[in-house]
């Protein structure tokens, strides 16, 4: 039976249609425990969910909802290593990697931990190497540029992190994330770097990835017109990957190649190997930090009531408004500057994981899934598209990061953009009423008639949701709980859609057809094999490239 047809949802549908016609505003009014009531707090991690459309019913409704759904079980499925990416016939063990405790994790009756403890060795010895100049180049330099090359999971995370966590990281070596295959992304990267104090990190899972693959024949082209010695390039390539014989088969030394594992989906592996530019840059203590943090998440997510468990109040929120009240976005802000990638990250971790049409059992699903995810620092954001969030007629839900502190103590600074996340926030739940509109016109002079013209335009309307989390500072550990934090989320919101959060089918056909144009723009013969828009824009595109091109 179709989830919208059972009596929780059902039940849900008519307390929206109570809560749709009451303002935050008044919840507030009426209830000065608000607050306390919706808001939780694990360790230094604040997530204060009272500026939502909700009260106690919603959420006693919601938690029935995800019970219903019998995430209980689910949770215990995917932490027990039972296949539940169907699709492709995988365990989802990604909290393996970040299993600090000495408990096994059993996948088809044998233990994953050595292994996991094993690589987590070896990313230690090539990060501490690197960090402390015992890693050579071929001239006997040590590194100063670490370039990954990689795509989606296999550049995001890692790039996400490395730029989070830039305080504790090494300052005098640079990091540089290649991803896109057009050429002016290697080519300005190789540009800025000297062949001997390069360390290349191919990383791709499947070490098929056509842009990655690419991109790094070129470095690898590159590398060696410029040193003319094949033996060189183990000192300055090495690769991550589940598929170890493409590696070396591309020429990088089998001891420099990195484990992943199918259990693993690329958007959820920076814990593993995929995370090395992490390592070097911050560090293995700080690494295994991280892990931690994750780590405390999960056992978060394991044991807590779902009353009490920060993932699943996020997710159910999400599903509150995305089958609902009709949101089709979610708006990550977050005001931290060292979070500037957290939205891009953010975007492949959840629109890759539940942007899909068909349900666990084959059927296309009669609701809304996953929502747009989109996002900008948050004092950015202000200055450009926070307008359509105040004012606009749609709904957007959003969430708000803050650290408490920064690292530099100029106060002014870290003053002024903490009160813009309070005031905005407050903003967004109160609006401007027309009464306090007005009255802030008569205050500025203007007539009857000018406050008559004007007013439509300065009343804000309120009752826009948003969650603030906030965290003492973004260190390692914080960071982990953070994202983990939304891989639960996520898991969970595809447990209520009953979907398969962790295959992606979806990215294939654009694929196969890049492959078969590729080999029609050899020539210069005008295609006719495709619908007349494609063909129009191969032909153009034909006609007008410089001639050898
Ligand atoms: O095409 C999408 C995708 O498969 C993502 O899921 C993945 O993170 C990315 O491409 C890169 O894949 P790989 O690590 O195998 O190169």
């Amino acid at each position: 039976m179709s989830m919208i047809k059972t009596k929780i949802w059902k039940a849900l549908q008519a307390h929206y249609e109570v809560i749709c016609g009451q303002h935050m505003r008044d919840m507030f009014a009426g209830d000065r425990e608000r607050f306390n009531k919706f808001s939780l707090q694990h360790n230094n991690l604040l997530l204060d969910y009272s500026k939502n459309r909700i009260n106690e019913e919603t959420m006693s409704l919601l938690f029935q909802l995800v019970r219903e759904a019998d995430l209980e079980n689910w949770i215990k499925r995917m932490f027990n290593g039972e296949r539940i990416n169907h699709t492709e016939k995988r365990a989802v063990l990604h909290t393996a990697l970040r299993n600090r405790s000495d408990q096994p994790v059993m996948l088809d009756g044998q233990d994953v931990m050595p292994e996991v403890r094993a690589e987590l060795k070896k990313i230690r010895e090539l990060a501490e190497a690197v960090r402390q100049r015992k890693w050579r180049g071929f001239s006997g330099q040590p590194i100063t540029d670490v370039i990954n090359i990689g795509i989606g999971g296999s550049s995001l995370g890692p790039e996400m992190v490395t730029d989070a966590l830039r305080p504790y990281g090494i300052h005098d070596m640079r990091f540089h994330f290649v991803s896109n295959v057009d050429e002016n992304h290697i080519m300005d990267t190789l540009e800025l770097l000297k062949p001997e104090t390069s360390l290349f990190i191919i990383s791709s899972k499947s070490f098929t990835t056509q842009d990655t693959m690419l991109n790094a024949s070129t470095a690898r082209r590159w590398f060696l017109k410029n040193v003319d010695d094949e033996s060189a390039i183990n000192k300055h390539f090495v690769a991550v990957s589940a598929n170890t014989r493409a590696a070396v088969e591309f020429g990088i030394a089998e001891e420099n190649v990195f484990k992943m594992w199918d259990w693993v989906g690329g958007r959820y592996s920076l814990w593993s190997a995929i995370g090395l530019p992490i390592a070097i840059s911050i560090g293995m203590e700080h690494f295994e930090a991280m892990l931690d943090g994750a780590y405390e998440m999960d056992q978060h997510f394991k044991t807590q009531p779902f009353e009490k468990n920060i993932p699943v109040v996020l997710a159910l929120l999400g599903i509150w408004y995305n089958n609902f009240f009709g949101a089709q976005t979610q708006a990550v802000l977050p005001y931290d500057q060292h979070l500037s990638r957290l939205p891009a990250y953010l975007q492949q971790a959840d629109m890759e994981s539940n942007g899909k049409l068909v349900d666990r059992q084959g059927a296309t699903v009669d609701y809304e899934t996953g929502p747009v995810i989109f996002g900008e620092i948050g004092i950015a954001a202000q200055h450009a598209f926070y307008q359509l969030i105040h004012q606009g007629s749609k709904l957007i839900p959003a969430d708000f990061l803050a650290s408490i502190t920064d690292f530099h103590c100029i106060k002014e600074h870290h003053r002024v953009l903490m009160s813009n996340v309070f005031a905005q926030t407050e903003a967004l739940m109160k609006g401007k009423s027309e009464e306090d509109a007005a009255a802030e016109l008569q205050k500025q002079g203007l007539s009857e008639k000018e406050i008559k013209e004007l007013l439509p335009y300065k009343v804000f309307p309120g009752n826009k949701p948003t969650n603030t989390i906030m965290f003492r500072t973004l260190d390692p550990h914080t960071m982990g709980m953070l994202i983990a934090m939304y891989e639960h989320k996520i898991f969970v919101q595809g447990i209520i859609w009953n979907i398969n959060s962790f295959d992606q089918w979806g990215v294939e056909l654009g694929k196969q057809l890049a492959v078969k144009i590729q080999s029609e723009l050899v020539d210069e013969q005008p295609v006719t094999a495709h619908d007349s828009s494609t063909n129009g824009l191969i032909n153009f595109y034909k006609e007008m490239r410089p001639k050898n091109s």
